[in-house]
């Protein structure tokens, strides 16, 4: 079943407001290509800047709290960042994994936040290079998928975001054979887990994406889109991927 692609940019700890000009360039693009699903997730200070600045863009966030609000010093909530104009927000990225030992369960529970504030999450799993070199992948990934797939899953509000740690940033990225078997065993594992409902959850590739190779990727067989860090930042470099789409 060929899902609604979307293609979505992880703008991690950069841009300014004076970056939110590149906004303009991607929604233009964003309305050319209308049968992609574009997404800008910027820093959470620059959300609500980024709303009002574009309202014809969907605006996600990087991260969330799970709890509703409390004593979390430098915390976000789900409605806060709703507020702020956020539709979606990425959860349990390998930066996140490791720079904040981020578990499994927590990423389940911030997905869950989410989904119950109707608020997209897009889950994000993936091996490192260690993993992948001793075979494996796929049993890492599946882990990770069993312990952080939300309970309150539906088809429209979760994605999956497969980002092999090693391809983050460095250039590199798995053969195309590879992703296509890493995709198809993250499928079985959704519809297996979620019965019906995972045949709709969009799987997006992530790591390295590029203008380059964004044609070869978004092809590939239940890959339904893309989650781009660097290539994101710049309306020159992402807009070729959206159009590849
Ligand atoms: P990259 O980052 O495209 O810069 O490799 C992807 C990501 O971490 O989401």
């Amino acid at each position: 079943m060929a899902l609604r692609k979307m293609v979505a940019g992880n703008w991690k700890m950069n841009g300014s407001l004076a970056a939110l000009v590149e906004l303009d360039g991607i929604a233009a693009q964003a309305a050319t290509s209308s049968h992609v699903d574009v997404l800008i997730c910027p820093p959470s200070v620059l959300i609500a800047s980024a709303s009002a600045r574009r309202a014809d863009l969907k605006i996600g966030a990087q991260d969330c709290h799970w709890a509703e609000s409390g004593a979390h010093t430098g915390c976000v909530s789900v409605s806060q960042l709703k507020e702020a104009g956020a539709c979606a927000v990425i959860v349990g990225h390998s930066e996140r994994r490791s720079d904040n030992h981020e578990t499994d369960q927590d990423v389940k529970k911030k997905a869950e936040a989410a989904i119950s504030a109707g608020v997209m999450a897009i889950v994000c799993v993936g091996e490192t290079e260690a993993q992948r070199d001793s075979g494996q992948a796929v049993k890492i990934v599946l882990d990770q998928i069993a312990g952080s797939l939300p309970g309150n899953a539906t088809q429209g509000l979760l994605v999956i975001a497969y980002e092999p740690v090693w391809a983050i940033g460095t250039g590199r990225t798995p053969s195309s054979e590879d992703v296509a078997e890493m995709h198809a065993a993250i499928r079985g594992a959704l519809i297996a887990q979620l019965g019906e409902v995972g045949n709709g959850v969009r799987i997006l590739y992530g790591g390295s994406v590029k203008p380059t190779n964004a044609a070869e990727l978004l092809h590939l067989p239940n890959v339904d889109g893309a989650l781009v860090g660097g290539a994101s930042l710049k309306a020159a470099d992402f807009n070729p991927i959206i159009a590849a789409a």
